[in-house]
């Protein structure tokens, strides 16, 4: 397969030694376009891979599923694109482990190399905690969301689905041109999504505009901070004028610490149904990472409708996350990832 390069950050050394074990997916800041690239290239080479081959790509290799928080999407995908490729892997949830007993996610992870993990996928309610994870055990770590602060292979594959769904887009590589002259419109609640903050980390790298939609108390002004290339647009059907792409945010209930939202209103204001649509951005991709709350954030009718490619990110996030378990491994095209 293809080689992907040696990511320059990833290499950062500390005292001497490597800061996290190069495989590791922490951010997507640590990622260079290069290396972006390589993931992309990479996740197309094993789609098209008979399935006898690609299940020996990480035969014997072993893999743990450390989950803190509920997932469906991002679970069972590394899950399956695991035992897709030949490895055996196991779960540990904080609901029915020793977590719940008290045992730090040091020990935990500690726990998990000393049974025989070689690489650790984990979902954790803190942002930060992968870092702490790589740190402490040496592991290729994966992190499948972090708090508030990233959700990096779930930007992977909304760029994946960009690219595969806009016209004249080339899924194959990523270059500073591959999304220039798309604006993609991220609504709803900005504030505590791990998913619009590596989109917006990530998008506007690729040539991307990126639009921020919401009401202040979800959406402060400080989100401008996430860098160039992206803007805040406080209503919606002007927003949704200028989109391509319409990337719709669940409210997250369990984040809001006591905020107080006027759903009727939120609703009447931010929520994408299908007449906003028509008289807005008739032709725009729909995008949502999920969960999805229909009748509140989006409608069933656009969810299920033809410019809806939700669906599709689900089934992208297979072949990306095959792609990153490689590359945590350092085989099938990234072997100078881990070198
Ligand atoms: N997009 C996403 O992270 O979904 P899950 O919470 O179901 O994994």
């Amino acid at each position: 397969m293809t080689q992907a390069s040696q990511d320059p950050k990833q290499a950062t050394k500390l005292n001497g030694r490597r800061a996290y074990a190069g495989g590791s997916l922490l951010s997507v800041t640590h990622l260079s376009l290069e290396q972006v690239s390589g993931i992309l290239n990479v996740t197309v080479q094993l789609e098209r891979m008979d399935h006898a081959e690609r299940s020996r790509m990480l035969a014997g290799r072993r893999i743990a599923l450390l989950f803190y928080e509920s997932s469906t999407r991002t679970r069972t995908s590394f899950e399956l694109a695991a035992k897709s490729l030949g490895a055996t892997t196991t779960l540990v949830s904080d609901k029915s482990s020793s977590i719940e007993k008290g045992e730090s996610l040091k020990d935990t992870g500690l726990t998990l190399r000393a049974l025989g993990a070689e690489a650790i996928i984990l979902r954790h309610p803190s942002s930060g905690a992968p870092f702490l994870l790589a740190r402490e055990t040496g592991l290729p770590i994966l992190n499948a969301g972090d708090g508030m602060h990233e959700h990096p292979s779930q930007a992977l594959l909304d760029a994946r689905t960009m690219l595969m769904r806009l016209p004249g887009r080339d899924a194959t590589v990523a270059t500073a041109k591959s999304l220039e002259g798309v604006t993609v419109v991220i609504t709803g609640d900005i504030l505590h999504s791990r998913v619009a903050r590596s989109n917006a980390l990530l998008l506007p790298r690729l040539g991307a505009k990126v639009l921020l939609c919401g009401p202040e108390p979800l959406l402060p002004a400080s989100a401008l901070g996430l860098g160039p290339g992206v803007e805040i647009v406080r209503d919606f059907d002007e927003a949704l004028g200028r989109a391509q792409v319409l990337m719709m945010l669940r409210i997250q209930k369990e984040r809001l610490a006591g905020l107080e939202l006027d759903l009727a209103d939120y609703i009447a204001r931010y929520q994408l149904n299908g007449e906003r649509l028509a008289a807005g951005a008739p032709d725009a991709l729909v995008l949502h990472p999920g969960p999805m709350i229909r009748g509140l954030e989006i409608t069933g009718d656009v969810a299920d409708g033809p410019n809806s490619a939700i669906e599709r990110q689900v089934s992208n996030g297979l072949a990306v996350r095959s792609a990153l378990l490689l590359r945590a491994f350092g085989v099938g095209g990234f072997e100078s990832v881990i070198a």
